[in-house]
């Protein structure tokens, strides 16, 4: 295990009922503040009324950032840092999920900040000031609600790039499962593809000696590949929502899970490409790429494959070659995602080889990603082969 230092200073309001205390929380910070939210999600499920008489019964003044698209943009990004600064607010709340929440950060990050806050993305700027932001939650997934990360696209340039600070972790998050019975079935499913893929990255990693770390990566994996279908067959299942929610959380809150572990991240690195281009959802992207970088990498470090497949899957290794018991392992991964519903190959998406070459340079702009596999553009280029 390598040396470590973790803090996370976001507050957690967890359960049931939870999002009665939107107004609460927001008064503790914020006397003008701006409300970031998607394309209407919270509006049909009586959310945003709810928050708003909250919001008016704690006496703060809400100025409003509506139609924050998933895979969030710059431009409306730039939108939001013009509003707070016209309309002198001091706090953000974010409703919605991690696209809402992602915006937000970006916000709050380019607020205070004098050049165009796109530096911030392209390593030319460091974040040093923010505005503070919380968040209400309505889909488990990407972890934002609890860690520093921000994710955004320039459309204009075709790019996806993500920034982070811990300037940039919620004070308060507001996790509430019974918002996330609404989320469509095709959401809950990249929601969890997502959640499984952030574990990936942190597990497949070849520092040596940190049973604890693996453990509570395989918990995570088991605990979401228990709740999935629950969710899926019954989306008022309070107990699957709540499971998902939390898994969600812990998979990606600054690395609790794999504190002295090299992580990976080669995976989220290729999706980035794919989605900058296509505008496809994450977790589709995620759940092409990532068996296919199974398959491509597995031998680095075979064992670990191995007891992903014994511990993950209950596979019996008994008999097998470690090759084969790290393949079925990656085969179950892949059967699991399909039975769900998620996209197998490039092609579902309508995406051919035309942009491959673009996809790959681009993976590796600021040098070659990953550690597991340390992988070149050759290497990114094979695995979007593989995904076709
Ligand atoms: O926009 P609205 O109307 O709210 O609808 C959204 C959106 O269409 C809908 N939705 C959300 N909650 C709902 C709901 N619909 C009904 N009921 C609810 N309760 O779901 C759709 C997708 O939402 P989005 O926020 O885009 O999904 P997700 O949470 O998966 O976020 C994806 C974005 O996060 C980035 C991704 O790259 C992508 O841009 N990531 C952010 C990370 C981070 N900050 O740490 C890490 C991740 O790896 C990821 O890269
Ligand atoms: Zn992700």
């Amino acid at each position: 295990m390598n040396n470590f230092q973790f803090h996370n200073p976001t507050r957690i309001i967890f359960g049931k009922g939870t999002s009665d205390s939107i107004g609460e929380w927001t008064a503790k910070y914020g006397k003008t503040v701006l409300l970031v939210y998607g394309g209407g999600s919270i509006k049909s499920s009586g959310l945003y009324d709810r928050a708003l008489t909250q919001l008016e019964a704690a006496g703060v003044k809400v100025h409003e950032l509506a139609g924050i698209e998933p895979n969030p943009r710059l431009t409306t990004v730039k939108r939001g840092i013009e509003l707070c600064r016209a309309q002198g607010v001091d706090f953000i709340l974010a409703i919605g999920g991690g696209s809402v929440i992602d915006a937000a950060k970006a916000i709050a990050a380019g607020v205070p900040y004098k050049g165009d806050v796109w530096d911030f993305f392209t390593n030319q700027a460091r974040i040093q000031e923010a505005l503070p932001l919380g968040t209400v939650l309505t889909l488990a997934a990407t972890g934002s609600e609890m860690n520093g990360n921000t994710v955004v696209s320039n459309w204009e340039e075709k790019l996806k790039r993500g920034a982070g600070s811990p300037l940039l972790n919620p004070v308060f998050s507001i996790l509430d499962p019974v918002l996330t019975y609404s989320v469509p079935r095709n959401q809950t499913v990249y929601g969890s593809v997502d959640i499984m893929s952030h574990v990936f990255e942190q597990y497949f990693s070849l520092t040596p000696d940190t049973p604890l770390q693996e453990r509570l990566c395989e918990s995570i994996l088991q605990t979401v590949i228990e709740n999935v279908e629950l969710a899926l067959d019954n989306p008022e299942h309070y107990e699957a929502r709540a499971n998902l929610m939390w898994c969600g959380t812990m998979a990606l809150n600054g690395g609790l899970i794999s504190v002295g572990v090299r992580n990976d991240w080669a995976s989220h690195g290729i999706e980035h490409e794919i989605s900058a281009i296509y505008d496809i959802p994450h977790g589709g992207g995620l759940a092409v790429v990532f068996p296919n970088w199974m398959k491509y990498v597995h031998k680095e470090r075979i064992d670990r494959f191995v007891q992903y497949a014994e511990r993950v899957w209950g596979i019996k290794t008994e008999g097998k070659s470690q090759e084969e018991a790290a393949l079925a392992g990656i085969q179950a991964t892949r059967e699991f995602f399909t039975r769900i519903g998620a996209e197998a190959r490039l092609a579902d998406f309508g995406i051919g080889s035309d942009q491959l070459e673009r996809m790959a340079e681009e993976a590796v702009r600021y040098g070659p990603i990953g550690s597991f596999k340390v992988l070149a553009k050759d290497d990114v280029k094979a695995i979007l082969e593989l995904s076709l």
